[in-house]
């Protein structure tokens, strides 16, 4: 069965296509290498000692994706090709507005003029907002605090609106609370390319005396420490619950919507201090303001994604905490 994985040289689109080719299935990667490196094409060789065929360009391509679709019988296809800086898309709507949805039309069109109606969507717990209540389920009201976000609402809507319109697609789209690790092997990982948004990139940056201590955004929120507590989940679990999703869209059609992350929450200096201990490695910090647009908590119940998808993360903080660095001391 060949899964077409757009943004597959991505951070969580490569972690997904190792266990793709370590399930068995058979790959085709598209990727413009906007916020990833050719390496990791290499990477990936590496670890599954698989071959995947690889086209470099843009979703937003339709002629590109035509010559895919032509090449190649497509069963399904995985969607995380999309800018997700909250903060750059603050800064820049349209660029985001531009690409992630005009991307995603070009790709259903295509897809649909190819009879190919099985899509798993890389969506994001940015979706709910605010939450009125924890844990967070699938139900729980959406809404939007940057156009990132607003980018992800949208295309929801429009995956259910073509839902209604032709109930013979199959989709899942999946909620993604806070990935963070890396693969055991270090030779793939989170790599982000200038000073990084998120929270784990940048203690490892720190820890690697790459940026010289970690501002620490608010320590006056309604949480156990006071510090943001957000539900992390080790990217290989998250790439696991695409092989899921897969199977799921393969069985019935309908859209399904699947919130992935462990129901866990942990705050900002539970990893600071878990992060020093399991790597024995210091983590200087310093308590600041809040970051504009930060809430409080945001964890899952990760009930449905259970029930539906038999998924459930297996990995502990500690080896989220692990893998994060082992995969910078592997790449120095
Ligand atoms: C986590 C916690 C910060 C950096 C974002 C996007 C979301 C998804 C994941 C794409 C918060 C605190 C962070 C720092 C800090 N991305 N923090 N110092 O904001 O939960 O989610 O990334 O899908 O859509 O919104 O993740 O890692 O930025 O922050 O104190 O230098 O760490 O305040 O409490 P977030 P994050």
């Amino acid at each position: 069965m060949k899964i077409l994985v757009t943004g597959g040289a991505g951070f969580i689109g490569s972690h997904t296509v190792v266990e793709l080719l370590d399930s068995g299935y058979e790959v085709v990667i598209i990727d413009n290498f906007s916020n990833s490196s050719p390496k990791v094409l290499d990477s990936i060789k590496e670890i599954t000692n698989k071959d995947f065929k690889f086209y470099e360009g843009d979703v937003c391509d339709k002629q590109l994706l035509n010559k895919i679709f032509d090449e190649n019988d497509i069963n399904s296809v995985i969607h995380f090709a999309g800018f997700k800086a909250v903060g750059e898309s603050v800064k820049k709507p349209l660029m985001y507005y531009r690409n992630n949805i005009d991307s995603t039309l070009s790709l259903l069109e295509v897809m649909g003029e190819h009879n190919v109606k099985k899509l798993v969507f890389s969506s994001s717990a940015t979706v709910y907002g605010k939450p009125k209540e924890l844990p967070i389920k699938e139900d729980a009201s959406l809404s939007t605090t940057n156009p990132y976000g607003s980018t992800k609402l949208m295309i929801e809507g429009i995956l259910k609106d073509l839902y209604i319109s032709d109930n013979s697609w199959s989709i899942a789209v999946l909620r993604y609370f806070n990935p963070i690790g890396a693969h055991p092997t270090g030779l793939i990982g989170e790599n982000p390319k200038d000073i990084p948004n998120n929270l784990m990139p940048y203690i490892v940056k720190v820890a690697n005396k790459e940026l010289k201590e970690l501002s620490v955004f608010g320590n006056d929120y309604d949480t156990h420490d006071g510090t943001g507590v957000r539900d992390y989940i080790h990217v290989v679990d998250l790439s696991r619950g695409h092989i899921k999703a897969i199977e799921k869209v393969n069985k019935d059609t309908g859209i399904n919507y699947y919130n992935l992350g462990t129901g866990t929450g942990y705050s900002v200096l539970d990893i600071v201090e878990t992060f020093k201990r399991v790597n024995n490695i210091d983590v200087p910090y310093k308590i600041v303001d809040r970051r504009p647009g930060d809430i409080d908590a945001c964890f899952a119940d990760p009930t449905k994604a259970l029930n539906e998808l038999g998924f459930k993360a297996t990995h502990t903080l500690d080896e989220m905490c692990k893998d994060a660095y082992n995969y910078v001391l592997k790449n120095k």
